[in-house]
């Protein structure tokens, strides 16, 4: 009893004490690091001697010029049987080094610094590494899986290198720290997909960068390959943490996800641009990431656009592209702040009947940012009529700047027509057939009014020569009035 006890007590600070010497050889807020040893301490560069020398279970090689030098250099150190936890090799010159040595295996820690090495090849199989550090090796390029077995990784230090290309990491990573500073050729998507890996978890900031300062990325405006002619952006890790965060933020439901991406101008100005489209939606998605300024909804089966005036999440979107949908009103658009700052609002393929003009005056009376509006509303059928045409078709020509189709606006009642094609003529024929029969109608009346006043006339001049009424006066009955006639 007492013996177990005392042995486990034992193994456990001889251990704690082991992984202590082999990861924390200084502590400071940025975690252990890896273990490493200082330039005195190399072995004198004679040809004779071994190149590595051995610290308990760590093994510390200087000034490696070739890969017999190294598998010699090891051999000499560490008895076959036994196994190394630490190695630092320092001041390595490789044109290609293969880290898949048998040796490695059993390492905790890996420091490779301070060498020239343009390639790194294979893939390392260690199950308990924690720590890595390549740092200082005018390192151009690495195996993409170097890494992406050491799923007990913390810490990896490949700063003051030239990678263009992060390694991926091991799927069962979930906290992470990395030093990627001074690689000036690093790509910000590579980075980008690495956080994206890393901080799928509740929590978003399971990757620590250290040396922030220092650690940029190059971001090209085609999309992921920067060629002779592209534009590119230099980004940093706060940015690239941006557009992660807005990337956890997409809008999703059960079987539909949107999907983010970003239009990078510079570093302070990243659109955040939101793709609904095809997926079956039958509503706005509830929620957008922060500062959406963009989103496009085509495709869907949407009725309402009510989400853009109600959600805060909406309010700093400024293009709004929902064509081949349902929507029928823009009416709950007006007075919002989305109405008055738009820069891009496209409704093609609607259900929209009619156009509220006097909403979208006062949006185009007042230019946001000197930018000029831009209204599609093609496709969609106007119930037509005399008056809607003539107001519409007046207003479409005044506004041919910011709408950008409209001879594409169709009549519901009118199939083969645009409202630009339909005459207002055509439309008002009836009431304007009404007026013209007026003249005809008054001239029947003033004359049916003569002819009444010549015939009783007449009749009054017959009765006072002749003394008779004539037919039909004679046949009618007597009025009241008529004593004016007798006597
Ligand atoms: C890696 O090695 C470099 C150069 O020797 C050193 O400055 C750095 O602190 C080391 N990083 C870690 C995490 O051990
Ligand atoms: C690095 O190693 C090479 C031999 O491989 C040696 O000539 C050179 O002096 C070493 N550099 C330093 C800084 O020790
Ligand atoms: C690194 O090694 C390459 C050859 O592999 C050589 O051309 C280059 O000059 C070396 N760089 C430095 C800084 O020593
Ligand atoms: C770093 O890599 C880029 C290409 O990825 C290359 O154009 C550049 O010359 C390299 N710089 C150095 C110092 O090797
Ligand atoms: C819209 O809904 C109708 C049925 O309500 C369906 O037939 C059609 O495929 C849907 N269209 C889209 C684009 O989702
Ligand atoms: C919106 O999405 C549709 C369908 O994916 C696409 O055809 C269209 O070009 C997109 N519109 C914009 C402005 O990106
Ligand atoms: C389109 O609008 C009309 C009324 O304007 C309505 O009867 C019809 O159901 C709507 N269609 C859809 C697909 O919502």
């Amino acid at each position: 009893m007492h013996h177990s006890m005392l042995c486990i007590l034992l193994t456990a600070a001889v251990l704690s004490c082991l992984v202590a010497t082999v990861v924390a050889s200084v502590s400071n807020q940025e975690g252990p690091e890896c273990f490493r040893k200082a330039p005195e301490e190399c072995t004198s560069l004679d040809a004779s001697s071994s190149r590595c020398k051995t610290f308990g279970t760590d093994i510390y090689c200087c000034h490696i010029d070739s890969e017999y030098q190294l598998i010699n250099g090891l051999r000499a150190a560490v008895k076959p049987s036994q196994k190394i936890t630490a190695l630092h090799i320092r001041n390595m010159t490789l044109v290609r080094l293969e880290v898949n040595i048998p040796e490695w295996r059993n390492l905790v820690s890996l420091s490779i610094t301070d060498g020239n090495i343009s390639q790194i090849i294979g893939t390392l199989e260690s199950s308990h590494l924690s720590c890595l550090n390549l740092s200082n090796n005018y390192i151009e390029e690495t195996d993409p899986l170097l890494i992406s077995k050491l799923s007990t990784l913390v810490r990896l230090d490949i700063s003051n290198n030239n990678i263009s290309l992060t390694p991926t990491l091991s799927p069962s990573l979930v906290k992470f720290e990395i030093d990627l500073s001074n690689n000036p050729y690093i790509n910000c998507h590579n980075v980008l997909d690495m956080l994206d890996q890393i901080s799928r978890g509740p929590d978003w900031d399971q990757l620590h960068f250290d040396n922030r300062p220092q650690t940029v990325c190059r971001l090209c405006t085609a999309h992921t390959k920067c060629g002779p002619y592209t534009r590119v952006n230099m980004l940093h890790v706060e940015n690239v943490e941006y557009m992660n965060k807005r990337k956890r933020e997409k809008p999703s439901g059960p079987g539909w996800e949107c999907k983010v991406e970003f239009r990078v101008l510079s570093a302070e100005k990243i659109f955040v641009l939101v793709d609904c489209s095809n997926l079956n939606l039958v509503e706005l998605p509830p929620c957008l990431p922060k500062d959406t300024h963009a989103l496009n909804v085509s495709f869907n089966n949407i009725s309402s656009l009510e989400p853009v005036v109600k959600e805060p999440s909406y309010s700093s979107l400024t293009k709004l592209y929902a064509d081949q949908n349902v929507i029928n009103s823009i009416d709950v658009l007006e007075g919002s702040t989305f109405i008055g700052k738009f820069e891009e609002l496209s409704l093609r393929y609607n259900n929209i009947s009619i156009i509220p003009t006097y909403i979208l005056n006062n949006a185009f009376a007042q230019p946001s940012n000197m930018v000029r509006k831009q209204l599609s509303l093609g496709f969609n059928k106007i119930q037509c009529d005399c008056n809607t045409v003539q107001v519409l078709k007046n207003w479409l020509i005044a506004h041919t700047h910011d709408i950008s189709d409209p001879n594409d606006l169709l009549c519901h009642n009118y199939p083969y027509s645009s409202v630009m094609r339909l005459e207002p003529a055509l439309l008002c024929v009836t009431p304007r057939e009404w007026t013209d029969y007026i003249y005809y109608i008054i001239g029947g009346e003033v004359a049916a009014l003569l002819l009444l006043l010549g015939k009783v006339s007449y009749d009054y001049w017959v009765f006072r020569t002749a003394g008779y009424l004539p037919w039909p006066a004679s046949k009618m009955p007597k009025m009241p009035c008529d004593w004016v006639f007798e006597t």
